[in-house]
């Protein structure tokens, strides 16, 4: 399956298998070096790279991509050493970086045929690295071109990847689904907000599940005023594009309870009445982060045929001012019965996800999860590698983190302190929609919680710092970054 230019396959290590490649990829930590040796190589390749070590201390730094270039038979061999840290670094998280720069010096050297090889490799249990191998070169060659009039063709790559680890076809294809699932979420990130309405991506949603084995149900606003989600319609009230509610199930474990994932999904974000400083204003492209993740996460858990029973929920809408938009002040009942004071109707994340989490609830969902864009605050907070979480239950934060270890993505969790609940009581009806600066993302997140049934497990994942970068580097590419899609798929495994 070609995926961003690439298309890898799993093969194990001898001699043979380094005939006819143009590029050879060695994932080296300082440790690794030493076993050179039992990959096989070239003994021209061997000695190539020992004396290049010997002389270049800073190699294997993680990420570093360092290049030899020899001479062949016929034209010449591209042999790249990915460095992949020292010590304790040598972990699938720094090999999932190193594949992604390798990615993108696999293209530049317009390798078409490769092998990809690493000592830690040998190890038969090492399947995690054959995964984040696999997930690092898929995820790092990403590049968004839809509306470039000029192509600039790449040289497509067919890549080998050795090991020792019996199970390593599978791993290759279930890596191979994840990536595309994330690359799909990336490209939903990276459509501006005049292409992706809530429509748009309701559409978009319907189109993908028809191909797999999901259940899809688009709200629109008839549905949403027979069932009183009068939050939603506030935020999308402002807009010539309507808000629209997408709900996909996935049935894989029989009549087992349903963990819900639910994602905000505003396609543009202006701030509305409470309207943004014009300075980067167009970056709330983004702010559909949340909902991108749910569904490309749906689309690989379906994919995979995964055994577990998901329900994604896509909170969609468009956030705009106008005559007809929402004001500060206004005061709005969303479908739990809960009024909320629109104190900012910047503060609209939470608004369209407090009736996404009560819809998750009353279609049965025993687990919810809830994924957004919610604040600028978690940045203050946390910067742009780290997602916040707000939880009501810290095994469900646990579950996120291991599975945000698996899938590279990194976690911490804030206080949920019932103190911090008086800040959102407002003085003329239940909940305030903003608190203000004070631990912005705790009381965003709180907020949400409101909604969510009593009893039900919950937490709250603000992703407002790592939904893009700012810079290509590692398996990230400037722009959206499917920050979350890789979690969820693997939370969906542990279910
Ligand atoms: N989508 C934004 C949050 C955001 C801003 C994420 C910048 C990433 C970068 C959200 O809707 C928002 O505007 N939040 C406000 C909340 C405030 C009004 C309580 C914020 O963070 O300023
Ligand atoms: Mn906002
Ligand atoms: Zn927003």
């Amino acid at each position: 399956m070609m995926i961003n230019g690439f298309n890898i396959t799993s093969g194990v290590v001898n001699a043979a298998a380094y005939d006819n490649a143009k590029g050879i990829v060695l994932f080296l930590c300082k440790e690794c070096l030493q076993g050179l040796g039992k990959l096989e190589l070239p003994s021209a390749v061997a000695k190539a790279v020992e004396a290049y070590a010997a002389i270049h201390e800073d190699m294997f730094e993680v990420g570093t991509i360092n290049t030899l270039v020899l001479p062949q038979e016929e034209g010449l061999l591209t042999v790249i050493v990915a460095g992949c840290g020292e010590g304790a670094e040598c972990k699938p998280v720094a090999f999932r970086k190193a594949a992604g720069e390798a990615a993108r010096a696999l293209h530049k050297a317009k390798v078409g045929k490769a092998v990809l090889a690493a000592p830690i490799l040998l190890n038969p249990k090492r399947g995690a690295y054959v995964e984040a191998i696999t997930e690092g070169i898929y995820l790092g060659a990403y590049t968004f071109t839809l509306f470039k009039s000029k192509e600039t063709k790449r040289k497509e790559c067919e890549a080998v990847l050795l090991s020792a680890v019996a199970e390593a076809d599978a791993l290759v294809a279930k890596a191979a689904i994840a990536a595309e699932a994330v690359s799909y979420t990336r490209d939903l990130i990276n459509l501006p907000g005049n292409i992706l309405n809530p429509v748009m991506m309701a559409d978009e949603a319907v189109k993908m599940a028809q191909t797999l084995p999901l259940e899809v149900e688009v709200l629109d606003e008839t549905f949403m005023e027979i069932n009183n989600m009068h939050a939603i319609l506030a935020v999308g009230q402002g807009s010539n594009n309507p808000p629209r509610m997408v709900v996909l199930k996935y049935n894989g474990a029989g009549d087992a309870p349903y963990t819900a994932f639910v994602g905000k999904g505003i396609t543009f974000d202006s701030g509305g009445i409470s309207i943004k400083p014009d300075d980067n204003m167009g970056e709330m492209k983004d702010d559909m982060s949340g909902a991108g993740a749910v569904l490309g996460a749906m689309k690989a858990i379906a994919s995979l045929k995964l055994k577990c029973n998901v329900m994604g929920v896509l909170a969609c809408a468009e956030n705009m001012p106008g005559g007809r938009a929402q004001r500060p002040g206004d005061v709005v009942r969303a479908a739990n019965g809960k009024t909320i004071e629109v104190v900012s109707t910047d503060a609209e994340g939470r608004m369209v996800l407090a009736d996404a989490v009560w819809y998750a609830c009353h279609l049965g969902a025993k687990k919810v999860i809830d994924i957004a864009t919610l604040t600028g605050a978690v940045i203050i907070a946390l910067g742009k590698e780290t997602s916040g979480i707000v939880a009501n239950d810290d095994k469900v934060v646990e579950e996120i983190k291991l599975a945000g270890k698996y899938a590279g993505e990194n976690y911490w969790q804030l206080p949920s302190l019932p103190e911090c609940k008086e800040a959102i009581k407002s003085d003329v009806a239940d909940l305030l929609n903003s608190a203000g600066r004070a631990g912005g993302c705790i009381t965003g997140g709180l907020f949400i919680g409101e909604f969510v049934d009593a009893g039900i497990p919950w937490a709250h994942i603000d992703i407002g710092g790592t939904s893009t970068a700012e810079k290509t580097a590692g398996c990230k590419v400037k722009g959206g970054t499917g920050f979350g899609t890789l979690t969820l798929i693997k939370l969906a495994e542990m279910l």
